[in-house]
């Protein structure tokens, strides 16, 4: 009678023993297949574009990879100019137009009127700018660009004025830096060529990548851009 309690125990225990046995198995196996919350954050990308969207207006952590955002053509071209009278900014409509590039205007804080602009008059706010260096720190509305580490080519045109890019374009080149950029310059002038006009703004930008740029008539067509754009220079 004894004999059979026992037996009946030792029975017992070893069902008991083996059950907890394949749970613990059990258990252990789902660890290794289910990816904990974080591990699944670090490997997987965003999947909506929502979560994309979001990504330039949230605050990142740190290793985090945050998506660069980019223009809605999704280019990489910034044509960038200033333009007192309208010639420049055909040039440049036309470039933008080619390249599939963005605009961005050079606006100078204070405007220049036609009595400024006057260059047969000594006094006129261009004549004194030009007789005094220290006179030609134009102040522009904005002289940075939204998303410009997602460009690397950046056109920048101007008026020639007395031999020399006119000058509110300095304060635009002097703010940004041009590292890892291509920069091709371009002017409109009456007579006169592109002179020393592009190197001077790259010894002032200090940093990008500078061709030799290009000069145009002031009243440049939309063709003699194109030729420009699909020749030699710029698809070298
Ligand atoms: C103050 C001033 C200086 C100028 N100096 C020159 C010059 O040295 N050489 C030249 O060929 N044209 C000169 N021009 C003419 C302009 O460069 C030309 O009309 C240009 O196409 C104007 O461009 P915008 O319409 O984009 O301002 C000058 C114009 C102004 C207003």
């Amino acid at each position: 009678m004894k004999r059979n309690i026992l037996k009946k125990w030792m029975s017992c225990l070893l069902a008991v023993s083996t059950l907890f046995a394949l749970t613990a198995c059990g258990s252990s196996n789902a660890v290794s297949q289910t990816p904990s919350p974080s591990q699944s954050q670090k490997t997987t990308a965003p999947e909506s574009s929502e979560a994309a969207d979001t990504a330039d207006t949230t605050t990142s952590q740190p290793g985090e990879t945050v998506q660069p955002t980019t223009d809605e053509s999704g280019g990489v071209t910034l044509v960038v100019y200033y333009s007192a009278t309208g010639n420049t900014e055909s040039v440049a409509n036309a470039i933008a137009a080619a390249t599939g590039g963005d605009l961005f205007e050079l606006e100078p804080a204070e405007p220049y009127t036609d009595a400024d602009l006057n260059w047969t008059d000594d006094n006129s706010r261009v004549s004194v700018e030009h007789n005094n260096s220290d006179d030609r720190v134009v102040e522009l509305t904005a002289s940075t660009v939204d998303n410009w580490d997602s460009y690397d080519t950046v056109y920048i045109g101007y008026p020639i004025w007395w031999g020399i890019a006119a000058w509110p374009v300095d304060t635009f080149v002097k703010a940004n830096d041009f590292t890892g950029k291509t920069v091709i310059p371009f002017c409109t002038a009456a007579s006169s060529g592109l002179g020393e006009s592009g190197e001077l703004l790259e010894e002032l930008a200090g940093s990008g990548e500078w061709l030799e740029g290009q000069r145009f008539r002031s009243g440049a067509s939309e063709s003699d851009v194109t030729d420009w754009i699909n020749g030699p220079q710029i698809n070298q």
